[in-house]
């Protein structure tokens, strides 16, 4: 459970996040929605220590504020906005990064694997910097998996993914959004701040709508995504279209080998 109460974040004096407070459950994905600036990624960073806060932030129990990073580790691992990479790793060593931080050994066979399920076959020594801008999210999304997965010896565990869509083409958003969707099947909690929001319908079980440093709205999806709390939100007309009665969507199968929660 990740359980927020009543969370601000200030710098320099100017208010960037305020009195936000809401709870997120493992087995389900959590979307965190709102325009440019309207303190997505700033809760990211609160829930991740790497902001001060006031107020209350617990993951599974653990005080986020003052839980020690190695312990976070083992119970979260984090895909930021932007990751600079300041030296020349390889695929397979980002990858490894991820599995040390996790407490596991840095096998070089299982790197190679994650990146084959972010569909990154044969990747692993190839210089990071000279990959793609989609190509480097999703080994970062690798690295995140290899750190943790959907529960571990002492409960569940977490992704916390800030717009880990961003530069990848409809495929690989798929193929994402299916690895986070089976992740949180088999019992494991996703947070991730999103930006489009048909894939949100998809992938979301709860939506947390941010603006200007608030949380102003938190459901599920025909409570949040409605033409009214979109169209204030983002400050343009908005309509939300439904699939016909008999219409469907589903999201494709992963190949990740998490048995499903019972
Ligand atoms: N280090 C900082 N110092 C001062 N202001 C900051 C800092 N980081 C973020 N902000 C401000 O805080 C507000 C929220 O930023 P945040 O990055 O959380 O937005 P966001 O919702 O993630 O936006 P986006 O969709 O563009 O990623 C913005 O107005 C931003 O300018
Ligand atoms: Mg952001």
């Amino acid at each position: 459970m990740l359980k927020v109460e009543d969370l601000s974040v200030a710098l320099s004096g100017k208010s960037l996040l305020s009195g936000v407070s809401f709870g997120a459950r493992a087995g389900q994905v959590t979307a965190i929605i709102g325009p440019n600036g309207s303190g997505k990624t700033t809760l990211l960073r609160a829930l991740c220590a790497e902001w001060r806060y006031s107020g209350h932030a617990a993951l599974n129990g653990h005080d986020i504020r003052t839980t020690r990073p190695n312990v976070m580790a083992k119970i979260r691992a984090v895909l930021a906005q932007e990751t600079q990479v300041a030296f020349p790793f390889t695929a397979g060593e980002i990858v490894r990064i991820g599995l040390e931080a996790g407490g596991h050994a840095a096998d070089e066979a299982r790197a190679a694997h994650l990146l084959a399920e972010v569909d990154l076959p044969g990747y692993a020594p190839r210089p990071y910097h000279q990959l793609s801008g989609g190509e480097q999210a999703r080994v970062q999304f690798a690295r995140a998996l290899a750190q943790v997965q959907p529960v571990g010896e002492k409960g569940p565990m977490w992704l916390l993914l800030d717009e880990p869509l961003a530069s990848l083409d409809i495929g690989h958003q798929l193929l994402v959004l299916r690895i986070a969707r089976k992740f949180a099947d088999a019992g494991g909690g996703v947070v991730a701040v999103m930006h489009d929001l048909n894939l949100t319908a998809m992938l979301a079980d709860q939506v947390l709508l941010m603006q200007s440093g608030r949380l102003i709205a938190r459901g599920s999806v025909p409570e949040i995504l409605s033409d009214d709390l979109l169209t204030k939100a983002f400050h343009c007309r908005i309509r939300v279209n439904t699939l016909p009665a008999h219409g469907t969507w589903t999201l494709p199968q992963s190949s990740m080998g998490w048995a499903a929660a019972s």
